[in-house]
C-alpha cells in the first residue's frame, strides 16, 4: 500500500502541526488527496493538500506547503527519497524505487484476492435496483438501474459484505384491476404465454383506449381490484399469472446481462402491513386528515406533504415503501439499504428517508437513493421510437449485438458465424453497461452505438482489447521464459514499469473509494487508464526480444509478473462492472 503510508505520513505529520497551532484543519487520511505522479520530473506522487489548509486558513497555498513540508521533512519513513515544493503548493514525494518495484511481488502474491477486502464483514447491504413494473416492458431506465445496481452490488461484495440484490417489483396497485377486466373482456391465454408483456401491454392500452367512449370500464377496473385485494380467487389466479409471466419475460434480459437476484419481492408483498402502519401513525400522532386523504406533513423539511392514504383509502407507492423500509430493518439489521432509481423519484425518497427517520428514529441503517440521469439518443434526445415511445430493452440490447457482429464480421472474417456471435454478444453487452457506468451516474448519458463500440475510445471494448493482447504476449512469453532464472524485481526500471505497478497498487483503493462513493465510475476510469498505461508499455518496451541473452531472460520473468498482475486487475475490475474478457479479439 504505497499511497496509504505517504497519506498517512502526511496525516500524522498534520496533526503535529495542529498540536501546537489548532487553527490548522486535520483530515482524515482518505480526505488526504494524493495523485500518482507518471513524469519523473515531478517525483512519483503529489499532494494538493497544502490548497484544502490555505483555504480554511485563509492564506496562500504555497504558504502553507511550506510549512507543511518543514514538517513532512523531519521524520520521513524510509521509502521517501525526497520531498519536495512544486509550483503553486504542489508538494511532490520521491520514493525508492526498490519499494515500488517490492510492492509487485506483494500484490501477485495475494493474486485472485488484490483488490478485495474485509471492510464489510459481517455487515449487510440491501442493493434496491432494476425493480421493473409486472405487464409493462423494462424501459432503459430500468436498464439504467439494473447495471449501476449490479455494479455496486460487486463492488460492496468485493468489500466483503453480505449483499442482497433485491428486485422490488412494482405488482400491486389499481392499474392490475384494469387489466383483469381487460382479460376477462378480451384475453387470450396463449398470446401472454407466447409474449407476455407485449401482450398484456396491448391489453392494459385497448383497455385505456375504451374508457375514453366506455365510462363503465373505469368502474369495471375498480371493482376487479377491490375483489383482488380481497382475495377473491380468480383475480388472485390471474394476477399470479401476469406477475409469473412478466418475470419470466424479466429474467430473459436478466439471463442476457448476466444478473442475478436474490429476491423477487415487490410491492404487493406488503400490502397487509399497510393498515397497521397507518393505524401505527395515527396513534402516533403524525398523520393529519386532508380533503379526505391521510396524510403527514413535511414542510419543516422543506418537503411536500406525504399522501399516506387516499381518500378512497386507496393505498399508495409511498405508503408500501414505508412498509417495506420497516421490514428491511427488522429483518435484515443492514447497515445500507440503497435505492437504485432515477433523478425523477428524487422527491419521493427524500420523503421515505425522512419519513424513515421521524417512525423509526432508533434504527441505524444508512438509506441511499442512488440517483442516475436519463439515456438520450444519438441526436441528445429523450431515448424512444419514432411514434415517440419509449423502446423497449430487449430491443436495445439486440441493436447493440447487431451492431458489435457487424464490426466483429469485419475485424475477424476468418473467425465461425458462432464464435462470430459469441464475441460480438460480450462486446455489445459491455459497451451498454461500459458506456452507462464511464460517467458519474447523475449525468444523462447518450447512446452513439460508434462512439460505444469503438476499439479506441473509452470503452469497454478497448479494455477487453487491451487485455487480449497482454494475455497474448504472455503466453507468447510464458513459452520463452527460463523459470530456473530468480525473480528480482530491481529489473523493472523502466518508467513505464514503474508507474504501472504504482497504478496497479491503487485498485484496491479504487475499489474502495467507488463503494463508498457509489460511484462505479472510479473504477471504470482506473481501467482506462490502466489500459492506457499497458498499451504504451507493449507497444514501446521489448518485451519478447530475450531470445537467449541470460540478462534479458532475467528480466523477462519479472515482465511477466508484471503483465500478470495487469491482466488479473482488468479483468477483476471489469467483472466487478459486470463486464467479461475475452482470451482474443
Ligand atoms: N417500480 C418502480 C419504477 O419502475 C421502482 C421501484 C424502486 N424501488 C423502491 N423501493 N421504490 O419506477
Amino acid at each position: 500500500m504505497l499511497k496509504q503510508d505517504i497519506k498517512k505520513y502526511i496525516y500524522q505529520s498534520l496533526k503535529r502541526i495542529t498540536k501546537e497551532n489548532n487553527k490548522w484543519p486535520i483530515f482524515c487520511i482518505n480526505e488526504i488527496p494524493l495523485n500518482i505522479q507518471n513524469d519523473e520530473k515531478f517525483g512519483d506522487y503529489s499532494t494538493t493538500i497544502a490548497f484544502l489548509v490555505s483555504k480554511k486558513l485563509q492564506k496562500h497555498p504555497t504558504e502553507v506547503a511550506k510549512i507543511l513540508l518543514d514538517e513532512l521533512q523531519k521524520n520521513p519513513p524510509k521509502q521517501i527519497i525526497k520531498i519536495e515544493l512544486a509550483q503553486n503548493g504542489f508538494i511532490n514525494f520521491y520514493l525508492d524505487k526498490k519499494f515500488i518495484q517490492k510492492e509487485l511481488g506483494k500484490m501477485s502474491k495475494t493474486k485472485s484476492k488484490f483488490g478485495s477486502s474485509k471492510i464489510g464483514y459481517k455487515k449487510k447491504i440491501i442493493i434496491d435496483y432494476s425493480s421493473p413494473n409486472i405487464a409493462k416492458p423494462m424501459h432503459v431506465g430500468h436498464l439504467r438501474s439494473t447495471i449501476i445496481g449490479e455494479a455496486l452490488a460487486n463492488l460492496y461484495e468485493s468489500l466483503g459484505y453480505q449483499v442482497i440484490r433485491w428486485n422490488y417489483l412494482g405488482d400491486w396497485g389499481t392499474q392490475f384491476g384494469k387489466l383483469i377486466a381487460a382479460y376477462k373482456l378480451w384475453g387470450d391465454k396463449e398470446k401472454i404465454e407466447k409474449s407476455p408483456i407485449s401482450s398484456l401491454l396491448n391489453l392494459y392500452r385497448k383497455f385505456h383506449e375504451q374508457m375514453k367512449s366506455n365510462s363503465e370500464l373505469e368502474q369495471l377496473g375498480q371493482t376487479e381490484f377491490k375483489k383482488l385485494e380481497q382475495g377473491d380467487k380468480e383475480n388472485r389466479k390471474l394476477w399470479l399469472w401476469f406477475r409469473k409471466e412478466s418475470i419470466k419475460d424479466f429474467k430473459k434480459i436478466y439471463n442476457l446481462l448476466d444478473i442475478k437476484f436474490d429476491l423477487f419481492i415487490g410491492e404487493s408483498f406488503f400490502e397487509q402491513d399497510l393498515l397497521p402502519l397507518i393505524s401505527f401513525l395515527q396513534k402516533k400522532k403524525l398523520t393529519q386528515k386532508s380533503k379526505g386523504a391521510t396524510i403527514i406533513p413535511l414542510e419543516k423539511y422543506d418537503l411536500p406533504p406525504a399522501l399516506i392514504q387516499k381518500s378512497d383509502e386507496a393505498s399508495l407507492y409511498l405508503t408500501r415503501d414505508l412498509a417495506l423500509a420497516q421490514y428491511r430493518f427488522k429483518k435484515y439489521k443492514p447497515a445500507k439499504i440503497l435505492y437504485v432509481v432515477g433523478n425523477e423519484q428524487d422527491i419521493h425518497f427524500k420523503q421515505v428517508f425522512t419519513l424513515a427517520k421521524i417512525i423509526f428514529p432508533k434504527q441505524e441503517t444508512e438509506l441511499a437513493h442512488i440517483k442516475f440521469g436519463l439515456v438520450l439518443s444519438e441526436e441528445k434526445k429523450k431515448f424512444s421510437t419514432r411514434e415517440g415511445e419509449l423502446i423497449s430493452l430487449e430491443q436495445v440490447i439486440n441493436q447493440a449485438i447487431k451492431k458489435s457482429l457487424i464490426i466483429i464480421k469485419k475485424k475477424k472474417p476468418e473467425w465461425s458465424l458462432s464464435k462470430q456471435k459469441k464475441v460480438a454478444q460480450v462486446i455489445a453487452l459491455g459497451s451498454l453497461k461500459f458506456n452507462d457506468l464511464k460517467s458519474f451516474r447523475t449525468a444523462d448519458i447518450v447512446f452513439d452505438w460508434n462512439k460505444m463500440l469503438d476499439f479506441s475510445g473509452d470503452t469497454s471494448v478497448y479494455l477487453q482489447y487491451t487485455y487480449a493482447r497482454v494475455n497474448k504476449i504472455l503466453s507468447k512469453a510464458k513459452k520463452i521464459q527460463n523459470k530456473n532464472l530468480k525473480c528480482n524485481y530491481q529489473e523493472l526500471n523502466h518508467p513505464l514499469e514503474i508507474s504501472l505497478i504504482k497504478k496497479l497498487s491503487e485498485f484496491p483503493e479504487v475499489i474502495e473509494l467507488s463503494a463508498e462513493k457509489y460511484a462505479p465510475n472510479y473504477l471504470a476510469t482506473y481501467l482506462l487508464s490502466l489500459a492506457d498505461l499497458a498499451n504504451k508499455y507493449y507497444e514501446s518496451v521489448p518485451i519478447l526480444k530475450s531470445k537467449n541473452d541470460l540478462t534479458l531472460k532475467a528480466r523477462l520473468n519479472v515482465q511477466l509478473i508484471l503483465l500478470e498482475n495487469i491482466t488479473n486487475v482488468l479483468k477483476k475490475g471489469l467483472k466487478v462492472l459486470g463486464i467479461q474478457v475475452l482470451k482474443e479479439i
